[in-house]
């Protein structure tokens, strides 16, 4: 096998990310050693091309648990930016693609958060600017965040599926299915405390459930995102509480009350003090 010089840099490259990424040995040395002299620079990049196969099979075996960032040594920034580049900027996995979406919607806040937001998908605000919750409903969620006395980059905000669905149309269950392994990994980086699924959709696709909003609401679920695990390869563990989506309140702003009661609970589980009195409705 003869491989040109282009072709042997990008496997030169693509070892040392997966070197970077603490995945090893990058190849066995007696095998490289073992051949006749004559054949060794052949046989050595045979061994480079089998050994990026070999690790772009463990690393996408691994990806499918989690990147934990003890496990790896590397900071969660990075980790994150690795599921960014694997979804690609032009994923083609579901219909979304295709049905008028501008761009993806990863997810934004601070990579060590204790608290993470799940919403449903991007709307055609989000969908411009490749921001999650910045329209309307946006406002609302930062209205929402700085009442339980926090900052929106202190916590973690992302959606069921990353791209817009068309006229804001409920995701479909195989969008959604598609989209979940990288928001679990998503998740098993950031490890949050709590996550807080805004609305039915996020619920009852995070709990894989079908019930109505009025019964998910008021308590924690203990939830683990499947093929995540910590650093004990135990599956990962965190709190989840649903809430209304603030695209409902915007509708139904009798309903914030309840909302608040729902965030007071994610507070007194975080240690955030709790104000007796519910936020003034002004500007949200
Ligand atoms: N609604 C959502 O569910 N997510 C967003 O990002 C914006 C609006």
């Amino acid at each position: 096998m003869t491989l040109d010089a282009n072709t042997k840099s990008a496997l030169r490259e693509r070892l040392n990310f997966y070197r970077e990424l603490g995945v090893g040995p990058l190849y066995r040395r007696a095998a490289i050693n073992s051949g006749a002299p004559d054949d060794f620079g052949v046989e050595l990049v045979d061994e480079l091309a089998e050994a990026a196969d070999r690790l772009a099979d463990a690393a996408e075996r691994e990806a499918q648990e989690a990147y934990l960032p003890s496990a790896t040594g590397i900071d969660r920034a990075t980790l994150l930016q690795v599921i960014a580049d694997d979804i690609g900027p032009d994923c083609q996995r579901c219909k979304l693609a295709k049905l008028g979406r501008k761009q993806i919607v990863f997810g934004t806040g601070d990579p060590h958060a204790e608290l993470m937001f799940i919403g449903e998908g991007p709307g055609a605000d989000e969908d411009a600017q490749g921001l999650p919750f910045v329209g309307r409903a946006g406002q609302l969620l930062n209205n929402m965040i700085a009442a339980m006395g926090l900052k929106r980059e202190q916590v973690y905000i992302a959606n069921i599926v990353k791209c817009r669905p068309p006229g804001n149309r409920t995701p479909e269950r195989d969008e959604c299915e598609t989209c979940s392994p990288f928001l679990m990994r998503q998740i098993g980086v950031i490890r949050p405390k709590v996550i807080v699924a805004l609305g039915a959709t996020a619920a009852k696709n995070l709990l894989s459930v079908n019930d109505s909003m009025a019964s998910l609401r008021g308590r924690f679920y203990d939830y683990s995102p499947p093929g995540i695990v910590d650093e004990s390869d135990e599956p990962l563990q965190c709190k989840l509480a649903v809430t209304y989506h603030p695209a409902f309140l915007l509708r139904d702003p009798r309903q914030k009350k309840e909302a608040w009661r729902d965030l007071q609970m994610v507070m007194r589980h975080l240690n955030l003090p709790t104000p007796q009195r519910a936020p003034s409705d002004e500007g949200s």
